[in-house]
């Protein structure tokens, strides 16, 4: 999603439609599950370049996808002024025909809530004690495993009918773009100094697409990095140290869990609930 296809809207959009597309290294699992988006760029099939044996001829092309940050889009550097909330994800809206509505629409039924869990690392330890509490808070809680991410038009209409996503700090959060203007992203962010590469990748363009924007830092009590190492080692003590030696992917991306303290969390997300249904 931020690797190409928000560069390709960038890029693509504005010929609406009458545009070629012609990939290097052919991805074709990549394409399959764009499907719906790329037919949305381009009327014709892409072109699989490297098994390609035509000489093709074109009035004019562009080579490159012009990107501009991490999920986002800078109206200024835009040709033509495209920005994510009413750009890219009003494109994504009539792609998977979704209501453009805001999530207040539907402040007469409980808030939902889409919990993104992942499988492998950075994995919610105590998911069902968390759905458990979201529920007593007052959400209608939707589980998406990533399983349920790879249907895309199905996922999207899914995350398109929430008012909040939760999840700890990982890709599955790219699914944001499909959540109605003004919802609220919580991202879960893992032990380890990570708050500011977290808002990098997900708070700031949360933030651009017109979403609300909440953290939850875990504490080192939540963190299973605390089952491996003392609390004087540098995971601890320290955490910028292992920033600096470069080891952020192997110590505090893959190699902790997050156990969240029920209570703490609780109370985080009832403020979260408070602040979509008085207002
Ligand atoms: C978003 O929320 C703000 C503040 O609650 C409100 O003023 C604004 O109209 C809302 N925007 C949409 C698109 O619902
Ligand atoms: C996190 O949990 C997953 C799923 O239970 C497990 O496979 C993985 O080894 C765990 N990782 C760590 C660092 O504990």
């Amino acid at each position: 999603m931020s690797d190409v296809i928000v560069p390709l809207f960038i890029t693509a959009r504005e010929y609406e439609g009458h545009v070629q597309l012609l990939a290097t290294d052919y991805d074709a699992a990549l394409f399959e599950k764009h499907r719906a988006v790329i037919a949305a760029l381009s009327l014709y099939p892409v072109i699989d370049m490297d098994r390609d044996a035509a000489v093709r001829c074109f009035p004019a092309a562009r080579v490159g996808m012009e990107s501009h940050r991490i999920l986002g889009i800078d109206p200024a550097r835009s040709r033509h002024g495209y920005d994510m909330a009413a750009g890219f994800n009003g494109f994504l809206r009539s792609v998977f025909s979704l209501p453009s509505s805001s999530s207040a629409g539907r402040r007469n039924n409980k808030p939902r809530l889409v919990m993104v869990l992942r499988s492998h690392s950075r994995v919610l330890t105590n998911e069902a004690e968390a759905v458990a509490a979201l529920t007593e808070v007052g959400f209608e809680v939707v589980v998406a495993g990533e399983g349920d991410v790879s249907d895309m038009a199905r996922f999207a209409e899914t995350v398109n009918s929430c008012d909040v996503m939760v999840g700890v700090h990982g890709a599955g959060l790219t699914n944001m773009v499909f959540l109605p203007r003004n919802a609220t992203l919580v991202q879960v962010i893992p032990w380890g100094a990570m708050k500011w590469p977290c808002w990098y990748d997900f708070g700031e363009p949360a933030t651009g697409m017109g979403l609300r924007y909440v953290e939850y830092e875990v504490t080192a009590e939540e963190t299973t990095l605390k089952d491996k190492y003392p609390r004087d080692h540098p995971v601890f003590a320290d955490p910028l140290s292992i920033h600096s030696k470069g080891q952020v992917w192997e110590y505090f991306l893959q190699g902790q869990n997050v156990t969240l303290d029920i209570p703490r969390f609780r109370e985080a997300m009832h403020q979260v609930y408070l602040s979509i249904t008085t207002e």
